[in-house]
């Protein structure tokens, strides 16, 4: 399977959670990383060529780390600018059906703090809403989301078991992951 990870990070060079769990990924040709930020310093994306991308993978992967119960505003801005009509959805607008895609995140909060009644109130699952349907308007497959919580409390030990874990998910082929 084809996957593509897309980054969305505003500065990797200063991360220590995304970066690990990039550190953990296996360097073969069947998953491509790519930095947005990075790649777009202007903001302008190009959004014909992330159709192209987008339509030679089979799996697509959203990391980023949790700002504000949302993604870093370059995502939002690549989601505006690529899922357009008749092309991700309405008449014509078929170019994302049955792909699959995993959001996977890093959050300052613990596992505890995102539970009805904790300090956060709602799971990462209830918050990233917008996400799924976006991705579900657009006929792709949303599957179960990677959260890697307690980030920046994390010890370099525990971020890398994080990575094995990460590695694993995105991995994990579809019936497994929802099974
Ligand atoms: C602008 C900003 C907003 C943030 N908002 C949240 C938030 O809503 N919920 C949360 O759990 N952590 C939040 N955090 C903490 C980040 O999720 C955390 O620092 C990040 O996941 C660590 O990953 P990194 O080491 O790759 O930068 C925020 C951090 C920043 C800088």
């Amino acid at each position: 399977m084809k996957t593509m990870v897309i980054v969305s990070h505003p500065d990797l060079s200063k991360s220590r959670a995304n970066h690990a769990l990039l550190e953990a990924l296996p360097k073969h040709t069947d998953i491509h990383v790519r930095d947005l930020y990075k790649e777009y310093p202007d903001w302008q994306i190009d959004a014909d060529r992330e159709k192209q991308l987008l339509l030679a993978y089979d799996r697509i992967v959203l990391q980023f780390p949790f700002y504000w119960y949302s993604s870093p505003p370059l995502l939002k801005k690549w989601f505006d600018d690529v899922l357009t009509f008749g092309w991700a959805y309405g008449p014509g607008g078929e170019h994302l059906k049955g792909k699959e895609f995993i959001v996977a995140t890093t959050a300052g909060g613990t596992d505890k703090a995102y539970q009805a009644g904790g300090d956060n109130w709602f799971t990462i699952s209830e918050l990233l809403k917008p996400v799924q349907r976006t991705i579900t308007r657009c006929n792709g497959i949303f599957l179960p989301p990677f959260v890697l919580y307690d980030a920046n409390r994390a010890e370099p030990d525990q971020l890398k078991q994080e990575g094995i874990r990460y590695a694993e998910h995105i991995q994990t082929p579809s019936p497994v992951l929802i099974h």
